[in-house]
């Protein structure tokens, strides 16, 4: 099994306080997230600087796109982003003309799974092309309560990942939380606010990867 990524979600309120952790976690961090809350804050400028201070990076605009999926989405690649989000409850003509438009800058799509997402819905982006899908961990469902990774979170990202999926993990996630995913074939972990509002963000970032690590060189041994 592949060793997953690791992506650092800025979900900040304005840019210099997403710049500072991640001038210091960027040597661990495989792909950066301009967040959702950054974007609609700061809005493309966001991505443009990040991209003119991490040139080599992989960067996804978390623009969360639900409608004007084509202009949105040409918006953020061309401020430099390579993938763009689109979420499960936008209509499947707005997924397939974001694909479009990613493919045309050489870009991909991730597709953010919400509730009441189906497999039919699945077997239809998979037709369009697009093969990444966030599990997301809502931070409302946090906010409820819902602390722990369900079970239900495994098999679906198994069932996706046969389907042709590249599966993230997104929401809330620690370090803590790595070792429960053994076996489980993740692409990204994505991780926001365990990294940025650690005291040393460069050392949060560096035991995420050293858990990575253990985690899927074990699960390497044990396959
Ligand atoms: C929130 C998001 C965040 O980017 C994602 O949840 C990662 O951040 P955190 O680890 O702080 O939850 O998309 O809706
Ligand atoms: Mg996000």
């Amino acid at each position: 099994m592949r060793k997953p990524l690791l992506q650092l979600a800025l979900d900040t309120h304005d840019l210099p306080s997403a710049l500072a952790p991640l001038q210091q976690a960027a040597p661990h961090i495989d792909i950066i997230e301009v967040g959702t809350i950054l974007c609609l804050s700061e809005g493309m400028d966001a991505v443009r600087i990040i991209r003119s201070l991490f040139p080599d990076k992989t960067i996804l605009a978390d623009v969360r796109i639900a409608e004007a999926g084509g202009i949105i989405a040409k918006m953020a690649f061309e401020a430099g982003s390579d993938w763009v989000s689109v979420v499960s409850g936008a209509a499947s003509s707005t997924a397939e003309v974001v694909y479009d438009v990613a493919q045309q800058h050489g870009g991909d799509v991730q597709i953010e799974l919400s509730e009441g997402w189906t497999w039919n819905q699945a077997a239809r982006w998979r037709e369009i092309g697009i093969d990444q899908a966030i599990i997301h961990r809502s931070r409302d469902a946090e906010a409820q309560g819902e602390l722990a990774w369900a079970s239900a979170d495994m098999d679906n990202i198994r069932r996706l990942s046969e389907m042709g999926y590249r599966v993230t993990v997104a929401g809330s996630v620690r370090v803590d939380d790595i070792p429960a995913f053994a076996s489980i074939p993740v692409y990204i972990f994505i991780a926001g606010r365990s990294i940025r509002n650690a005291p040393d963000p460069a050392a949060a970032a560096a035991d995420f990867q050293e858990a990575i690590q253990r985690t899927y060189s074990v699960e390497r041994r044990e396959a």
